[in-house]
């Protein structure tokens, strides 16, 4: 039975982790932070996903959940990556799990980083392992296998999604499949380290430009008094077009993040992904504009319901909804705000019960369109509402 050690219980390491040990791997599942390590010791997921409460309670009592990584044939590094204020990566997390594992690797040993990095980032891994004196694609095994499951939908996903095994050396990424070949249903498919990193940087740059497109039609669309989701729907029955749906922002940690990583590299030559990245972060402020248009709110009582980046997920990263509030309390207007997911360890503040909430805002805003709403919809009918 091979040994696996994951760094990062997260989003992403604590599926990963769970899938491996339910294939049979022997899982050490590593976080720095003991309170998450000490809640799933106690039996406790640590934040909402469908299906997956079901999978921990099935096998966390055969996973060394633990804050300090142990030996293992495989090591998988799922910590965080974000980016500077120059938007280029911040490596700090990558090169700690590195150091925390560099002293346990012995040869046959594979190092996957799973975490969503820029093109060239992997391949800082291959001379980090060549100064501790092994040989990488003879000794050591590294790959790249980015992560693309969708919060709302991981445990399916993470079963059924194509896999890309980005590898330093031809070995590795048929080294790294072996494991993954065990655990995983969808396609997998081996390519080098550049190539894998970039696919998965692209995929989310371009749902993002595809929805500043859809931003700037709206803005377009507002300006003309076109029902700008009419329109799309129409042009969307052209069998060569798809556009997708504008909102009030972009946020996650995904693909409102990795975008900048290709901008942050390529300052001059990433002009549209650059521009597509403000229109979205910018969307905040036209709902804020759009909505002090439409409504007299001095002197009310502003409800903003909704605080995760999308529907039903308890996911508050990265969140347009707190980019709004912002704006709120910079326009001295009065609001309260209501999320029905917080169990995350993400602080939300929140103070108020749903009923309480409903009863104080004057005009509610409905920033995430959870499905909790539509099953309290009868305690708000007489609200005046605000839905962008
Ligand atoms: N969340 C998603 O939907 C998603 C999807 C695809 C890819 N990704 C990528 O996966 C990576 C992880 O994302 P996430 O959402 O799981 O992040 P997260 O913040 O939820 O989890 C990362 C965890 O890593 C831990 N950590 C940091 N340094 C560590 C170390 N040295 N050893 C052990 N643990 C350490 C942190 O305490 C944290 O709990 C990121 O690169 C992200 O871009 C995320």
């Amino acid at each position: 039975m091979k040994n696996i050690t994951i760094l990062g219980l997260g989003y992403i390491g604590l599926p990963t982790a769970l899938f491996f040990s339910k294939s049979g791997f022997n899982v050490c599942a590593v976080d720095i932070n003991e309170k998450i390590v000490d809640q799933l010791n106690d039996g406790k997921i640590t934040f909402k996903e469908d299906g997956l409460e079901e999978l921990f309670l099935s096998t966390y009592n055969n996973i060394d959940f633990n804050t300090k990584p142990k030996e293992a044939n495989l090591f998988i590094i799922t910590v965080p990556t974000p980016f500077l204020k120059n938007k280029t990566i911040d490596e700090k997390y990558i090169n700690k799990a590195f150091l925390d594992i560099s002293s346990l690797l012995k040869k046959g040993d594979s190092i996957v980083l799973e975490s969503t990095v820029p093109p060239m980032i992997t391949e800082k891994l291959i001379e980090k392992v060549g100064m501790l004196g092994f040989k990488v694609g003879e000794e050591i095994y590294i790959g790249h296998v980015p992560e693309t499951i969708i919060p709302g939908n991981m445990i399916n996903e993470f079963k059924t999604n194509r896999r890309l095994i980005g590898g330093a050396t031809k070995k590795c990424s048929e080294v790294v499949s072996e494991f993954y070949e065990q655990v995983v249903k969808g396609d997998i498919i081996k390519t080098d380290l550049r190539t894998a990193e970039f696919v998965k940087v692209i995929e989310n740059t371009y749902r993002d430009v595809n929805i500043a497109l859809a931003n700037q039609l709206m803005h377009l669309s507002d300006e003309m008094e076109i029902d700008i989701y009419e329109a799309i729907k129409i042009a969307n029955m052209h069998p060569r077009v798809n556009i997708h749906n504008p909102g009030p922002g972009v946020g996650g940690h995904c693909i409102s993040v990795d975008p900048w990583f290709l901008v942050g590299i390529f300052k001059e030559k990433a002009n549209l992904i650059e521009m597509a990245r403000n229109i979205n972060d910018n969307q905040p402020q036209y709902i804020y504009d759009k909505l002090i248009k439409k409504h007299q709110i001095k002197n009310k009582k502003i409800g903003v319901y909704g605080l995760s980046y999308k529907p039903n997920i308890d996911d508050f990263r990265e969140s347009p909804s707190f980019t709004f509030i912002d704006i709120l309390k910079k326009n001295n207007n009065q609001y309260i705000s209501y999320d029905p997911g917080t169990m995350s360890l993400v602080e939300t503040n929140q103070t108020l019960s749903f009923e309480k909430f409903i009863q104080e805002s004057d005009l509610i805003i409905i920033y995430v369109n959870h499905d909790h709403l539509k099953e309290n919809m009868k305690l708000i009918i007489d609200k005046q509402m605000f839905k962008i």
